[in-house]
């Protein structure tokens, strides 16, 4: 982990309420591993205040050196209206990699991404490390949205090789509905070996169900309030599912957890 400021490389709109932003990162970034995050804050500002989470898109590399971190945004409020408004050459102050990130294995030939909104952020980097450091062969992404304005991705996902199946909410991209309505009959046709999800917690909670039912493994990126990133606020408490531990701390023991593990 690391404390840095650094220089913004670019941060291009890339849909109405949605953003890319890259800027120079520490060679420390290359162990970094998908799911992990970064805590931001202004360089020499006080407004806002806290440091904000947000999940590494892309590590971009060149000639086997880190160049550049992809953090890809959605603006919501105060620190991400702020950001929205940065050009290239600006300075921002990051703390990262933080937390804990999604393990991948050999053993899973066939693998399930389930992304809603802006949780398709980490996946992006899961979908990329998944292709170039284990033997996968198959990776499904399912991709869900309230409109084809918050459908983010797909090509990329699709650059990769990979099959991409869209649901959004109001029908205007994709099949009509919820992410999770499409991956029971996936689920039916193509077993996963496992699933891996980020996105709104009634998402979560559904995969969870889903993967239960199935008996399929699950992992998952929560998206807690974060005041600090590094366990000293204890903000980030999440229910544990296993004694001893009566909490977790979605800071350190995740963003990423095993559906099993914790009560979401
Ligand atoms: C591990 C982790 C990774 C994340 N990765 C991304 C990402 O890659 N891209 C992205 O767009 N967003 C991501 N988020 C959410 C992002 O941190 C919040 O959207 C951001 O902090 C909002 O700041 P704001 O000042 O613009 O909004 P605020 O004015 O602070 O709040 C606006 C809304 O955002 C919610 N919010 C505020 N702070 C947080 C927070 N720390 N965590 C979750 N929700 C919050 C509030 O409940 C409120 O509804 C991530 C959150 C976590 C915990
Ligand atoms: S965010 Fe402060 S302890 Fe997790």
């Amino acid at each position: 982990m690391i404390q840095e400021k650094v220089k913004i490389l670019w941060n291009n709109k890339i849909s109405p309420y949605y953003y890319r932003i890259g800027f120079k990162c520490h060679s420390q970034y290359s162990d970094a591993t998908p799911g992990q995050f970064i805590m931001l804050r202004f360089a020499d500002q006080i407004n806002p205040l806290l440091r904000r989470p947000f999940s590494i898109h892309r590590l971009i590399s060149k000639d086997g050196a880190i160049e550049a971190l992809e953090v890809l945004y959605k603006v919501v409020g105060k620190c991400t209206k702020k950001l929205s408004m940065c050009t290239e050459g600006d300075i921002i102050d990051i703390i990262g990699p933080l937390g804990n990130g999604f393990i991948t294995s050999d053993n899973y030939d066939n693998v399930f991404i389930v992304a809603g909104g802006v949780g398709v952020a980490p996946m992006l980097f899961l979908a990329s490390y998944l292709q170039k450091n284990t033997d996968l062969l198959k990776c499904t992404v399912f991709l869900g949205s309230r409109s084809k304005h918050d459908l983010l991705c797909k090509d990329d996902f699709l650059r990769l090789g990979m099959k991409v199946l869209i649901t959004t909410e109001d029908g205007s991209a994709g099949r009509k509905g919820l992410v999770t309505d499409i991956l029971e009959t996936s689920i039916k046709e193509n077993h996963p070996d496992i699933i891996y999800g980020c996105g709104p917690t009634a998402m979560l909670k559904s995969l969870t169900l889903i993967s239960e039912t199935h008996l399929i493994p699950c992992r998952v990126s929560i998206e807690t309030i974060m005041a600090c990133g590094i366990g000293v606020c204890l903000g980030c408490a999440v229910e544990s599912k296993k004694t001893p531990e009566k909490y977790l701390h979605a800071c350190l023991n995740g963003p990423v957890f095993d559906t099993k593990a914790i009560n979401i």
